[in-house]
């Protein structure tokens, strides 16, 4: 028996050594040290020796069953080794390769300059507000103390979904819809598309982009406008430039005024941009009319406010000297101008 145990245990140390992966090594395990395995048959066989040499050969047993095992779990860990190592070795990626360059793209002219807008106003302390592009005549010119017989609510100039729903016009829309959300102090910004019955031109597109501004609150003049306007046009267009307000009309502010920005080419003594004045026109403002602010529950001998509504495509074109159509075809070797 013994003699059987040694050669047991020299060809099992054998095959341990020359096992290629885990699962050979597993089969040779269970072969020699499973239920029914070369080693477990021999310990079956110990009641067959004379009883005072069963001892002694159960120990040498016990003893290479301990030894064979540690052997497997060597081999196991080190062919796990192995393993992993050809495995990294395979998946390994060479970082170094060259490939192809990948376009990166930029955002379109008028989304960077409407950001920029939104930014400085947002750092006053300005909030951002959305409203809907389909809306009612109430909203759109009712609320905004526009009479019925008002040219703007002519078919000329809206577009009418139904008699009474049109795309707006204009985003004074939102004037209204955050003054009936929120009471006075309001400072907000609304940016957005509009709509008119206009032929694409150079200076003109039926669909275009402005940005609303409404400040109410106690004791709000024009000062605070003029304020606000100059250090806006400043922040935009450069620390040298000025403002200038020409009276001008809007049914839903009282006074109105047309407001003119230093030309940011020529700063101001005439150029093709500015068609030789010197002066660009950048948006339209005005003391919001009482008629509005009661309208929307504001008490007008309480509270006053003012508004301003410009149009972001006219001012991008006049930065980047672009017209309406150049904006709205979206020909990529345009845009790529823009990075
Ligand atoms: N809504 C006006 C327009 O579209 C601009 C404006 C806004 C004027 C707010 C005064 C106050 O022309």
């Amino acid at each position: 028996m013994e003699e059987q145990l040694n050669k047991l245990v020299s060809d099992c140390t054998a095959q341990i050594s020359s096992a290629a992966n885990r699962k050979e090594l597993s089969d040779i395990k269970v072969r020699v040290l499973g239920k029914s395995g070369e080693l477990t048959a021999l310990l079956r066989n110990l009641k067959d020796l004379p009883s005072e040499e069963r001892p002694e050969a159960g120990k040498h047993m016990n003893i290479a069953r301990a030894a064979l095992e540690e052997k497997f779990a060597e081999k196991f860990a080190s062919l796990r080794e192995e393993e992993v190592a050809a495995r990294l070795a395979s998946e390994k990626i060479d970082i170094t390769i060259d490939k192809p360059k990948r376009d990166i793209g930029c955002l379109h002219p008028l989304s960077s300059v409407r950001n920029r807008i939104i930014d400085f106003f947002v750092s006053l302390g300005f909030i951002v507000t959305d409203s809907p592009e389909i809306e009612t005549d109430y909203y759109n010119f009712e609320a905004l103390n526009t009479p019925a017989d008002h040219p703007a609510r002519d078919v000329q100039d809206t577009f009418y979904i139904t008699d009474h729903i049109l795309l707006r016009s204009q985003t004074s829309t939102g004037q209204i819809r955050t003054m009936e959300k929120i009471k006075p102090p309001i400072k907000m910004i609304s940016p957005g598309r509009v709509y008119r019955s206009d032929d694409i031109d150079a200076t003109h597109s039926p669909m275009f982009h402005q940005i609303e501004g409404l400040v109410v609150d106690k004791n709000i003049t024009m000062c605070d406008l003029k304020g606000i306007l100059d250090m806006f046009a400043q922040y935009f267009f450069g620390e040298q430039c000025k403002t200038r307000f020409r009276p001008s009309y809007f049914p839903f502010t009282e006074p109105s005024v047309e407001v003119d920005a230093t030309c940011n080419h020529c700063h101001g003594s005439g150029c093709r941009v500015c068609k030789g004045t010197g002066w660009i026109e950048i948006l339209g403002a005005g003391m919001v009319n009482r008629n509005v602010l009661s309208g929307c529950g504001i008490d007008p001998d309480e509270y006053t406010g003012f508004a301003f509504g410009m149009g972001l495509d006219r001012i991008t074109n006049i930065i980047h000297k672009t017209d309406m159509r150049a904006v709205f075809e979206n020909d990529i070797r345009f845009l790529k101008q823009f990075k």
